[in-house]
């Protein structure tokens, strides 16, 4: 099995551990706090959540740095750009520095992007060339990929770069995601998993017959130890007590 699982009742619940997480990340860290969020659907309630009267006012903005896991190579504007959603549910809301809002730039060619992403990032880290984020929030999809990680793309890997581009077969389009060399190097990670739809891969990949390295999501095996589950009760359904 991998990592700790949390299981809450639903996806506010979920959420709101997730903001509590993040809350104990700035409230542990001195100086400046790197967070990588993903896409999809998942973390809407959580962004919602950060730009609420209940969490807005007890984080210090000027102190954290957000960064994706992925980006759609779309513009910002569009309804399927993994910034856009963060930016209208949460980033319009709150007193975050523009410089501390590290976002892949969807609208340039696919390799322009990731490129740029690896500058901007590398130089939030310097000295090193293996960035270590203080914390990354992944999502997983029901065929298990993470971030813009698909099955069938084993290749990236192995690639030793922070961010690659990627055509993704099964959507016809290209994406921009981390690695799995960076997301490994993260300090912690954490899954965000809601909804029945997701409890067999959850179970496929968790489960006491798991067979974890299957999928992409279950091959982040972060060297600072294991990855955290937070899991509403849906998605955690057919995994034994
Ligand atoms: C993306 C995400 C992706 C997402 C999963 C889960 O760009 O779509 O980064 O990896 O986390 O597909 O998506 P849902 O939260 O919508 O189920």
């Amino acid at each position: 099995m991998t990592g700790r699982v949390v299981v809450t009742p639903d996806l506010d619940g979920l959420s709101h551990e997730a903001a509590s997480l993040l809350l104990g990340l700035m409230g542990e860290c001195r100086g400046d706090v790197s967070v990588v969020v993903s896409g999809g659907s998942t973390p809407a309630r959580l962004f919602s959540l950060l730009a609420s009267d209940q969490y807005r006012g007890r984080i210090d903005w000027a102190r954290l740095h957000l960064f994706w896991a992925d980006e759609r190579c779309v513009p910002p504007e569009s309804p399927d750009s993994n910034f856009g959603n963060a930016h209208r549910a949460l980033l319009s809301k709150v007193p975050i520095p523009q410089g501390n809002i590290h976002r892949i730039e969807g609208e340039l060619p696919p390799e322009e992007a990731a490129r740029r992403y690896e500058e901007d990032i590398l130089s939030c880290f310097e000295g090193t060339s293996l960035p270590a984020f203080n914390l990354i929030f992944l999502g997983i999809g029901e065929d298990g990929h993470t971030a813009s990680l698909f099955p069938g793309c084993e290749k990236s890997w192995k690639s030793e770069r922070v961010a690659v581009p990627l055509y993704v077969e099964k959507f016809k389009s290209w994406r921009v995601t981390l690695t799995p060399t960076v997301i490994n190097s993260g300090a912690r990670v954490v899954f965000l998993v809601s909804g029945r739809s997701k409890a067999e891969i959850v179970s496929r990949i968790l489960g006491d017959k798991g067979d974890e390295t299957a999928f992409p999501a279950g091959l982040v095996k972060p060297i600072n130890g294991p990855a955290t589950w937070l899991l509403d009760q849906e998605a955690a359904e057919l995994l034994s007590k």
